[in-house]
């Protein structure tokens, strides 16, 4: 797929730093007209998996977060989010409904929701060395003729 667009950012994993990666991606993925549902969705996928590398992948320490998005032929979006944390383990179990490492405010349910709110959800990961989650997602558009 030909790639049309891309912008990336690099932050702290400080939790402060959730809000401005989803309204950072909001803002490029603005320009192919997302209905309000479709926005909403990426905002929710960018959110769990950033909040995922701040509370898992860098526990009590502060490292590197880096976002990056692509638009790509045929109105998708796919957006990276990567950690250089601790890594995950066990993925296939990592993406089963309700599993969490996490305190009780955690509701294992990160993974479960971004693979609904995504066409295709890619996770790699690698012990001691971090994680990165891809999303990929086509904006079918509000329909004003911005993604002709
Ligand atoms: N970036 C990450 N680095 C390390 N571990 C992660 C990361 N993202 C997810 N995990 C692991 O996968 C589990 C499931 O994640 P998720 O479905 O978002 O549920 P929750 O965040 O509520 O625990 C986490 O509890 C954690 O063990
Ligand atoms: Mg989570």
């Amino acid at each position: 797929m030909q790639i049309l667009n891309r912008m990336s950012v690099r932050f702290d994993s400080r939790s402060v730093n959730e809000a401005f990666a989803r309204m950072t991606v909001a803002a490029f993925v603005a320009q192919l007209d997302p209905t309000l549902e479709e926005l909403n969705d990426i905002k929710t996928v960018v959110s769990e998996a950033v909040t995922n590398a701040i509370v898992h992948g860098y526990r009590d320490q502060v490292g590197e977060i880096l976002v990056s998005a692509r638009l790509l032929e045929g109105n998708f979006i796919e957006i990276k989010v990567k950690d250089h944390g601790c890594g995950i383990p066990n993925i296939d179990q990592a993406r089963q409904p309700l599993f969490t490492t996490g305190n009780s405010e955690r509701s294992g349910m990160g993974f479960t929701i971004m693979e609904s709110f995504s066409d295709k959800l890619k996770i790699r990961s690698s012990v001691g060395r971090g994680t990165t989650v891809t999303m990929l997602r086509k904006i079918t558009g509000r329909g004003t003729g911005a993604n002709d």
